[in-house]
């Protein structure tokens, strides 16, 4: 490997632009060399901002072919994660990749094997588990002072994705992204529960509909009934109609009180305990970073390529949270509920 870690981005859309592309340029230890994008002129526009030696594809078979990168990001629709990831394993590349890892179990473990055998990292923007709430959250939890966790509930809702990616078509037609809210806004919750928690669905019973977006062939609002392993109950549930607010939180109740992450985002993290009667709000660590959303997901990828710290989301991980949004997609479409094996 150069001295550098050579970086390519699949997928030159909103989340490349917001988030990966000044993050990886933020890191000292990463060079963006190539961007791809099927609208050529999208990479040639990003490439444009940040790193305007890069060399610029329309297809990323030509771009891993050409060779000259260590590591890619894959932030194309979903359908395209486990092709352009398996792709980019077998040309030699470190891999992130862009939630929902994969559109099926099978194609989650092909990636999963394919890096194994190369030897390669394989990683998962589950994103939310940077954010400073988050990991004040897994703190306050792991520190004990709520005792056990009993029900959770956790809801990622917000308008929709126009706004996010106006040009983003692809996120309502089943074809190019074969979930909708459910895997969009519903898998960053199915993540953090387990992240959170560190508790295991066992079983989930749900329900899907299409309310709203009109031409969508995916979903609009999902909503799931949880039981884990150890018989904790919790709801999980996602949405893009909701208007007036944005719904983005977990609530833990546990034995010795609550706790809310993410329901008042003037107090982020608060814990309500009944013995002693005490309300506590909780600062927020910094930022891992100034740049973008503050989470460096570049840096954190390069320094796991590197050695230097842990992955904060193995593809095992990124499997796991997609296997409870397929299996609530099966609970939805069967009328049954839906036993998830460990
Ligand atoms: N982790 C997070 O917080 C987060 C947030 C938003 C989106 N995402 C995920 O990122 C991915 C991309 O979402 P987005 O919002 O950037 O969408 P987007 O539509 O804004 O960008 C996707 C880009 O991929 C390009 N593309 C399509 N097919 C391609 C192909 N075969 N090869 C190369 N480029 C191709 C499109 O032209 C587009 O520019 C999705 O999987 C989404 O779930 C993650």
């Amino acid at each position: 490997m150069s001295k550098k870690v050579r970086v390519g981005i699949i997928g030159c859309g909103a989340i490349a632009e917001r988030v990966h592309v000044p993050d990886f340029h933020a890191c000292s230890q990463a060079e963006l060399v190539a961007f791809c994008d099927v609208d050529k002129s999208k990479a040639e526009a990003l490439a444009k901002q940040l790193a305007p030696s890069a060399r610029i594809y329309s297809d990323y078979k030509q771009m891993l072919k050409e060779g000259g990168i260590d590591a890619v990001s894959v932030c194309t629709p979903n359908i395209y994660h486990g092709p352009a990831t398996i792709m980019a394993l077998n040309s030699g590349c470190h891999v992130l990749v862009e939630k929902p890892m994969a559109t099926s179990l099978d194609e989650a473990q092909k990636m999963i094997d394919t890096a194994k055998k190369k030897g390669l990292l394989l990683m998962v923007n589950q994103s939310q588990r940077r954010f400073p709430e988050h990991r004040k959250a897994k703190e306050v939890v792991e520190s004990g002072i709520l005792g056990k966790i009993l029900h959770v509930t956790a809801m990622f809702g917000h308008a929709g994705p126009e706004e996010w990616s106006p040009t983003g078509k692809w996120f309502f037609n089943k074809k190019e992204a074969r979930f909708g809210a459910m895997a969009d806004l519903g898998v960053h919750k199915a993540d953090l529960i387990r992240y959170l928690t560190g508790k295991e669905v066992a079983e989930i019973c749900a329900f899907y509909g299409r309310l709203e977006k009109p031409g969508a062939t995916v979903e609009d609002n999902f909503v799931s009934a949880l039981k884990f392993t150890d018989g904790t109950l919790g709801t999980l549930s996602a949405s893009w109609t909701v208007k007036g607010m944005s719904a983005d939180y977990i609530i833990l109740h546990c034995e010795r009180g609550s706790l809310q992450v993410g329901v008042n985002p003037e107090k982020p993290v608060i814990a309500s305990l009944v013995k002693p009667l005490c309300e506590i709000v909780f600062p927020l660590p910094e930022p891992y970073s100034n740049v973008s959303w503050g989470i460096d997901i570049g840096g954190a990828f390069v320094r796991a390529i590197l050695g230097i710290e842990p992955p904060y989301c193995t593809a095992e991980e990124g499997k796991k949270a997609l296997e409870i949004i397929l299996s609530a997609e099966k609970s939805a479409l069967t009328g049954k509920s839906v036993k998830i094996k460990h």
